[in-house]
């Protein structure tokens, strides 16, 4: 019997002597090739990709293939620590125009969890130079991913962290707005306030003058779309500046046009001191985060000359700067932002209107091309559904031709922000059949 010899992220790995390539296979989509929104397994058979919010443009797309092989044979590497390369200051530039010129300066890393490390850096270093050293606790809000490393993974608040023992100390964690679940009953004006409240007695129970940052997710995409009020955001940047404290826009899914505008802090109106990007920014062809911050951050720590002592030796890697310019340059040219509300609204719309009486069906909620279906046993009561039932579901998506992702009891979708009529359409009639399909007894 083979072995199989690799682990894969957030994924049940059966025991090991059980684990071989074929089982690993028979459990996960085994793809082999991809064009467009399109990706296809071993057997040709199709899905559309609707698993994670990287791939910006669908995946293959000859449009940003032809500029990275350019850029492959031109110059493969360059170290941006004590060198610099030509795309570089462009993409740098172009990230302040697409965010209104709020921010100063930007830092590129290799992935989404080494942008909100370095954003939490920044805070801390900008702290220690005004004078302010004990300034160094983090707030955020239960349900919230920020990442997988030690730091990001301690102002995670879902639970993941406690596996690996005790966390990075000062990480506190506050309620969140979510209208489906929410923290205690009323309207959604008392949830807002009930939130806010919550927030303000922490920041003042902890001591401003030891809390940092405050980190937002402005959709939590990872804990299933939870789209919180809008009135929430604008009250927090009034708290974060009431109390000397960063404010951070964790934008990894929902920057780079996810919610039809570039972020959702142009959305929302949220002003963060720092913005952090990655999936959409390169779209899966080169894996980038960035980390755009303040005049005033940029000021205390650089104003005077310094050496900012983090980075990693591919950080601001040229094909990935490469990749990330070609897209932008192509949701602009391509008016990609109006399709993302266009086929947004259809497809949740088309889904709101074709599932509102499956007994299953509990919410449907998102904006943009980042939307969720949660499932219930029961609507009043609001119990999740069972293993069984996931499991059925993601066996039904995949004949239909779908690849979502399935969490939780809530399936989350992230179509290519370039899908056409014709997809959205495709979309909507196979995940509404699969749902409708497991009404149906004994067809799994
Ligand atoms: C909001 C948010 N922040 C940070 C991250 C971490 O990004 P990465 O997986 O690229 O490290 C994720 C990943 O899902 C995310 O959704």
């Amino acid at each position: 019997m083979s072995l199989y010899r690799n682990i894969h992220p957030f994924t049940y790995m059966p025991p090991t002597s059980e684990t071989t390539p074929e089982k690993i296979e028979q459990d996960n989509v085994c793809l082999v090739r991809g064009n467009g929104s399109w990706v296809y397994d071993k057997h040709d058979h199709s899905y559309l990709y609707a698993t994670t919010a990287v791939p910006t443009l669908g995946v293959s797309n000859p449009d940003i293939l032809s500029p990275l092989f350019e850029q492959y044979k031109t110059l493969s590497f360059s170290s941006t620590c004590g060198q610099t390369h030509e795309h570089l200051l462009p993409l740098s530039e172009k990230l302040m125009e697409i965010t209104d010129h709020r921010f100063e300066k930007v830092f590129f890393s290799n992935d989404g969890s080494g942008a909100i490390e370095t954003a939490l850096k920044l805070v801390r270093q900008y702290y220690q130079l005004k004078g302010q050293p004990e300034k160094t606790k983090f707030i955020s809000f239960d349900g919230n991913y920020h990442g997988t490393t030690l730091a990001t993974g301690a102002v995670t608040h879902m639970g993941i962290q406690e596996s690996f023992g005790p966390s990075l100390d000062g990480c506190i964690k506050v309620p969140t707005p979510d209208l489906y679940r929410p923290p205690v009953q009323g309207t959604e004006d008392e949830l807002v306030t009930y939130c806010l409240n919550e927030l303000e007695d922490k920041i003042v129970k902890e001591n401003p003058a030891t809390i940092a940052a405050l980190l937002i997710e402005p959709i939590q995409g990872v804990n299933g779309i939870i789209v919180q009020p809008s009135t929430f955001f604008p009250a927090l940047r009034n708290l974060a500046t009431k109390y000397d404290i960063q404010l951070i826009a964790d934008e990894v899914t929902t920057g780079i046009g996810r919610m039809g505008t570039w972020t959702a802090s142009e959305a929302y109106g949220i002003d963060p001191d720092l913005l952090v990007l990655s999936k959409g920014l390169t779209g899966g062809y080169f894996p980038m985060g960035a980390t755009l911050f303040s005049k005033s951050i940029s000021e205390v720590i650089f104003g005077n000359g310094n050496v900012f002592l983090h980075g990693s030796t591919q950080c601001g890697h040229p094909v990935a700067c490469t990749a990330a310019l070609t897209i932008l340059r192509l949701i602009e040219s391509q008016n990609i932002l109006d399709n993302v509300v266009t086929e947004g609204s259809h497809i949740l719309n088309s889904f709101r209107e074709s599932l509102k009486n499956h007994p299953n069906v509990g919410d449907i909620r998102g904006k943009g091309l980042m939307m969720a279906i949660e499932f219930v046993e029961d609507k009043e009561t609001k119990e999740k559904t069972s293993f069984d039932f996931g499991a059925r579901l993601s066996k039904l998506l995949h004949r239909y031709g779908i690849l979502g992702n399935y969490f939780n009891s809530i399936l989350v979708l992230y179509p290519p922000l370039n899908i056409s009529r014709d997809e959205s359409i495709y979309l909507i009639e196979n995940v509404v059949a699969a749902i409708n399909q497991l009404k149906v007894e004994g067809t799994v």
